[in-house]
């Protein structure tokens, strides 16, 4: 077991965000959570990274309980995220934002850096190799030197995933990584998605409104509505499960899950 979430709540105010959520990840999976607007799905996200502190619950990763970890030593233990709204360097390059990540994994103090001593120089090297071995992996070699606030929308969506693996994390949490691309694109990002975890041997939670897609490369969905899990299983058993398809068509602004529609 990767990842554990055992009766997390919160609430803010009057709303129970979230309530009693369990779920368990193996390492490896991509496991997807769905639900309609407002279900509690990024806030499941600022819970497990440490933003929010649960009313009531526990997280454990790798073993370890990390329930009152702080935020930044619970990306130092490995877990990196995208945000729904990308949250980049707009006037930076793709590779300074890419080397952002390093700091994460900073062994050495700011003497030995200044000197550049053996260790810190090592450490550079290997990070940069990280670096481009990401690079690489997500074809964005022609965009390296581009500064993020030129590029297409769908170019800083895998600047953003890229930077998150930069920090060499082994639980990637993704926001609606689709939100915004068209469908070409969301066909690669499947593509990506599955070499992320085949090549770098990162298990993927994803967030994620296009079926298609949840179809496609999840092994296990979780789907939520109004705070509490309605269901886990595999993604057809999920689209079919009838309290899944009433919490959508019971939802003033979302579409139904395309039940029907396989992917291309
Ligand atoms: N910091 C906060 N303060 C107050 N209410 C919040 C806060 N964060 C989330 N909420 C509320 O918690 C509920 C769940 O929000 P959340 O953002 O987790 O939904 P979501 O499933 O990610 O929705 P979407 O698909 O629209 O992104 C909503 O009612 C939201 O208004
Ligand atoms: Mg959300």
């Amino acid at each position: 077991m990767l990842f554990e979430a055992r009766d997390l709540s919160i609430r803010f105010g009057g709303v129970h965000a979230v309530r009693d959520v369990s779920f368990a990840i193996e390492e490896g999976e991509v496991f997807s959570i769905i639900g309609p607007n407002g279900a509690g799905k990024t806030t499941v996200f600022n819970l497990i990274s440490r933003f929010y502190d649960p009313d009531g619950g526990t997280l454990a990763f790798r073993g370890e309980d990390i329930t009152s970890t702080p935020a930044h030593h619970v990306a130092e233990l490995g877990i990196a995220r995208t945000f729904q709204n990308t949250e980049l360097f707009e006037r930076e390059t793709v590779l300074a934002n890419l080397l952002i990540g390093r700091h994460v994994h900073r062994r050495t103090n700011l003497l030995k850096d200044l000197l550049f001593l053996p260790a810190a120089r090592r450490q550079e090297v290997a990070f940069r190799e990280k670096v481009e071995e990401v690079i690489d992996l997500l074809h964005l070699q022609s965009h390296r030197r581009a500064l993020v606030g030129s590029l297409p929308y769908g170019a800083r969506k895998m600047v953003e995933i890229a930077r998150a693996l930069c920090t060499e994390p082994r639980l990637l949490l993704l926001d609606e990584p689709s939100s915004g691309l068209n469908p070409e694109e969301t066909e690669d990002l499947a593509f990506w998605i599955e070499d992320i975890v085949a090549d770098l041997g990162v298990t993927i939670v994803m967030v994620e409104h296009d079926m298609n897609l949840v179809a496609t490369v999840s092994n296990r969905v979780l789907a939520m509505a109004d705070g509490s899990v309605l269901a886990t299983g595999e993604p057809a058993a999920i689209q079919s499960h009838p309290e899944v398809l009433r919490a959508y068509l019971g939802g003033t602004d979302e579409p139904p899950p395309a039940v029907a529609e396989a992917a291309p």
